[in-house]
């Protein structure tokens, strides 16, 4: 017989009803013309890490089971899904075929950012092979996407330094590592960036996704894109522009000039906000208002994944959290902004359409 004392009691309520809150985050774009408006889902950074054989870490494969679970319920449904990166975590083929058949089951059409985890193994050859590539754009119901491959490094790091892709691999997944290497979108596809945004109208609004931040956070942790300056230039001109990204495994945004960012958390564990942590200096996004961890010693508080509305250009980013109250973080334009709709918004009545 097993008792169960008032504290387990409540924690195992809070996990039953948590059970039907999930993870994830959906985006949400609109237009004036709310025919126009559309939804995607936004999921990220599951680290699959395999084991042996047919073993794997089984936490991290639940927080993608339950994002995938909660994506094919949402209604309104999405018109895509995008997986924002870090789908294995030492980037074996085990670990992205099996985050593969963890992601089948989703009823919607899929799109892949390659974040570092997937990629400094063989280099993107197996994603390549498997999923597709690694920077591409496509246009969806009047808004220009972008897919960026952001975690790439200086040649002489990947190609001249390590004795094998193993050892490559791990130098790359280690936070605080000095002999790590600050991530970059790099010449040669600033170039084919320049030249996919040449054929665009600067008032199509352009969503851009990255893996690493393009804005310069924490070098430490590689919160970071070493050339983020020339590649937000290159956005600068168009009036819209929306840049979403992972890696960060929390929730952050900001406005640089007509470019506001969203992050996305983890299914697989939430990184601290480095402003808390940084034994060295940050530069936590000005606007973000950080979350309130109900338990930091329970591993799943402060991940999810994330719908997304896109309404007239802009993004409203609703934060699905396992075990935490929901967020929303939408562009606010009185203010010309993202705001959180709870902690910031004047207004909220502007932005507090259709939160989940
Ligand atoms: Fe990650
Ligand atoms: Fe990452």
């Amino acid at each position: 017989m097993s008792y169960m004392n008032r504290r387990d009691f409540l924690k195992s309520s809070s996990a039953l009803l948590a059970a039907s809150t999930l993870p994830l985050s959906l985006i949400e774009i609109a237009y004036a013309d709310t025919s126009q408006n559309f939804t995607f889902a936004y999921i990220s950074d599951a680290h699959i890490q395999h084991i042996k054989g047919k073993e794997f870490v089984r936490n991290w494969d639940r927080g993608l089971i339950r994002a995938v679970a909660e994506t094919n319920l949402m209604d309104p449904k999405p018109d895509f899904v995008m997986f924002g990166g870090d789908m294995g975590q030492l980037g074996k083929r085990e670990e992205i075929n099996h985050g593969l058949e963890l992601l089948a089951p989703l009823t919607y059409q899929k799109h892949f950012v390659i974040g570092e985890h997937d990629y400094y193994l063989d280099l993107g050859e197996y994603w390549q092979k498997i999923i597709g590539p690694l920077h591409y754009s496509f246009d969806h119901k009047g808004v220009h996407f972008v897919v960026l491959n952001s975690i790439l490094t200086y040649d002489d790091w990947t190609y001249n330094r390590w004795p094998s892709a193993e050892e490559r691999m791990l130098q790359m997944a280690d936070l605080d590592n000095p002999n790590g290497s600050p991530f970059m979108v790099g010449e040669k596809q600033r170039a084919w960036l320049k030249q996919d945004l040449a054929k665009i109208n600067h008032a199509t609004p352009l969503v851009v996704f990255s893996h690493s931040p393009l804005q310069k956070i924490y070098r430490g942790w590689n919160f970071w894109t070493e050339d983020a300056e020339q590649v937000q230039a290159l956005l600068a001109p168009f009036k819209k522009v929306t840049v979403l990204y992972g890696h960060v495994h929390q929730i952050q945004y900001n406005q640089i000039g007509t470019i506001s960012f969203h992050s996305a958390m983890a299914t697989a564990w939430p990184w601290p906000y480095p402003a808390t942590y940084a034994q060295a200096q940050s530069f936590l996004p000005k606007l973000t208002v950080e979350m309130n961890r109900a338990d930091p010693f329970f591993e799943r508080d402060a991940t999810g994944w994330q719908y997304i509305d896109v309404y007239s250009g802009h993004v409203r980013e609703h934060y699905q959290l396992a075990e935490n109250t929901r967020r929303t973080v939408a562009f606010n334009p009185k203010t010309g902004q993202p705001e959180d709709t709870r902690y910031q918004a004047p207004d909220r009545r502007l932005l507090s359409q259709n939160h989940y």
